[in-house]
C-alpha cells in the first residue's frame, strides 16, 4: 500500500450514496482502530457515540440546522456517523480506571510500577490543569489525533468519509444528554460511500506549499 496515494486520493466527502452500507466486520475494525488511538499520557478521554440507522443518525441531525443545515444530508446518507465526544474534566474516578486497566493489562512488573504511573499521570494532569491552565483544551486535543487515525484509516479502506465540526453544540449535548454524562461533543465523523453527485470528489486538492510550512532547521 502506497500510503502516500491514499493521502492524495482521500478528501472531504461532500454527498453520500444512501443506498450503501460498509459491511459489519469492516465497520466493526475501523471501530478497533479508533480504541487503539494513542494519547498524552494514554488518558483516553473520549467517548463515541455510533449512529448506524436511520432514528440515530436523526438524532444527530438535529443538531444540523441553521447556519449547519449543510451538514445534515451527509449525517442522513452516510452509512454510519460517530460522535466524538471529549470529557469535560479528568476527575480521579477517570484515573483510577485507566490504572485498573494498565493494571489487567500487566503493564506494571510489580506495586512500585503501578505507583510510578500513578504518579507520572497526576502531576502531569496538575500540570495541564494547574501550570498550563487549560486541560480542556489538552484533552480535546487528544480526541483530535482519534478523529486523524480515523481519517487515514478510512482512506485505506476506501471508506469515504467526512470531518464535520459544523453543528450546534447545544443542542447535540440536549439531544445526547451529554452534559449529564460529563462530556462534551468535538466532532462529527460520517462514512459512507461517495454520491455520483458529489462535486468535492472532482476538485483538485489544494494545500499550502511546502516552501511555505515547513523551516529545515
Ligand atoms: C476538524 C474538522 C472539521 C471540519 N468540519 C467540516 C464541516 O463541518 N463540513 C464540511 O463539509 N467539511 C468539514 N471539514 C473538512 C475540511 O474542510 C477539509 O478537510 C479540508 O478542506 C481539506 O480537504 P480534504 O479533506 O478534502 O483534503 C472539517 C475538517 C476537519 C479536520
Amino acid at each position: 500500500m502506497d500510503l502516500l496515494k491514499v493521502l492524495q486520493s482521500r478528501y472531504t466527502t461532500k454527498a453520500y450514496d444512501a443506498n450503501k452500507k460498509i459491511p459489519t466486520e469492516q465497520f466493526n475494525q475501523l471501530l478497533e482502530i479508533l480504541r487503539l488511538a494513542p494519547s498524552s499520557i494514554n488518558i483516553q478521554p473520549w467517548h463515541f457515540f455510533v449512529a448506524d440507522h436511520a432514528d440515530a443518525k436523526a438524532r444527530i441531525a438535529k443538531a444540523l440546522v441553521g447556519k449547519y443545515a449543510y451538514n445534515a444530508p451527509k449525517v442522513l446518507d452516510s452509512s454510519h456517523t460517530i460522535l466524538f465526544c471529549t470529557k469535560a474534566d479528568i476527575d480521579a474516578e477517570h484515573l483510577e480506571q485507566l490504572l485498573q486497566q494498565d493494571d489487567q493489562s500487566g503493564r506494571f512488573k510489580d506495586e512500585q510500577a503501578k505507583q510510578g504511573q500513578k504518579d507520572t499521570r497526576t502531576g502531569y494532569i496538575d500540570y495541564y490543569r494547574n501550570e498550563k491552565g487549560d486541560i480542556g483544551r489538552w484533552a480535546e486535543n487528544q480526541t483530535f489525533i482519534a478523529l486523524g487515525q480515523m481519517l487515514l484509516a478510512a482512506g485505506i479502506e476506501q471508506i469515504d468519509a467526512t470531518p464535520i465540526g459544523g453543528f450546534d453544540e447545544e443542542i447535540l449535548s440536549q439531544e445526547l444528554e451529554l452534559k449529564q454524562l460529563g462530556l462534551i461533543p468535538s466532532v462529527l465523523l460520517t462514512l459512507g460511500y461517495r454520491s455520483d453527485n458529489d462535486f468535492n470528489a472532482k476538485l483538485p486538492k489544494s494545500r499550502l506549499a511546502a516552501e511555505q510550512i515547513f523551516t529545515h532547521l
